[in-house]
């Protein structure tokens, strides 16, 4: 059973996804060349806590961090760490949850460091083909819609664009827990699955590689990286499905 969640509940996971998007702001102003994904860590816990929510990642599953700080051909789930210092071209995804009052905020961003233009048009067409396929699933996110509607849209875009879509990671549904029914494939058939309704809450993540879709987990048991060393890009925004739409949670 996927969860509808009352106005009152809405107004709740609007201020956890808020928090989240000030966060991701906050380690987005801090990238630079010479910073360490360690130092990004240190930024989002204080991000966190000086807004007085929580870590929805740490603990998660043993997930020792509060950021995924996910590093060229790393996929998602990349561990800060002191010894992955970035430089000027490197395509740094990061991901951050957070929980307040019992509700839960999820997204994710790619950034560049130095800039998008440091990078080679074949990246930068990466990077714009995966945020637009995300707002081509969330378009999809609406009372009469299905699940599948999502999954296809994003798809589609991100095949047309001669990218491809990871599948061992999804979306998923959120709430009162990080991750709830329903998963969201990235990947799938119009009209298939559950029909969307009013107070459902999505997290939409698409994980697209420049090469092939598959990836590999490394010793750690988190950090998915692409098997063929290529770049991934990926972007996520908690959304729920309203009468009037779409509603961002994760974006003023
Ligand atoms: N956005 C990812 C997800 O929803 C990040 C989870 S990291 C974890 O699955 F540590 F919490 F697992
Ligand atoms: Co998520």
């Amino acid at each position: 059973m996927i969860p509808c969640r009352s106005p009152r509940e809405l107004e709740r996971l609007r201020r956890s996804g808020l928090v989240v998007y000030e966060v991701l702001r906050e380690v987005t102003a801090a990238v630079a060349p010479g910073v360490s994904t360690w130092d990004l860590e240190t930024v989002a816990e204080r991000a966190i806590q000086e807004r007085g929510a929580t870590p929805a990642f740490r603990g998660y599953r043993g997930y020792p961090c509060v950021l995924c700080a996910s590093v060229n051909e790393e996929v998602v789930h990349g561990i800060p760490t002191r010894k992955r210092v970035l430089r000027s071209g490197d395509v740094v995804s990061l991901d951050c949850g957070v929980v307040m009052d019992g509700y839960y905020g999820d997204s994710a961003t790619t950034v560049v460091v130095g800039g998008e233009a440091e990078l080679p048009p074949a990246v930068q067409r990466l990077l714009a083909a995966t945020r637009e396929s995300l707002a081509a699933g969330i378009a999809c996110a609406r009372p009469g819609k299905f699940l599948g509607d999502i999954s296809h849209a994003v798809q589609r875009h991100v095949e047309a664009s001669g990218f491809s879509v990871v599948r061992e990671f999804v979306g998923h549904g959120i709430g009162t827990h990080l991750h709830e029914e329903p998963q969201i494939p990235n990947y799938g058939a119009p009209g298939a699955g559950p029909k969307l309704r009013e107070g459902m809450v999505l997290a939409i993540e698409p994980m697209v590689n420049q090469g092939s879709a598959e990836v590999r987990v490394l010793g750690d048991g988190w950090t998915a990286v692409t098997a063929d060393g290529g770049c991934s890009a990926h972007y996520e925004h908690t959304v729920a499905i309203t009468k009037e739409g779409p509603w961002i949670l994760t974006q003023p």
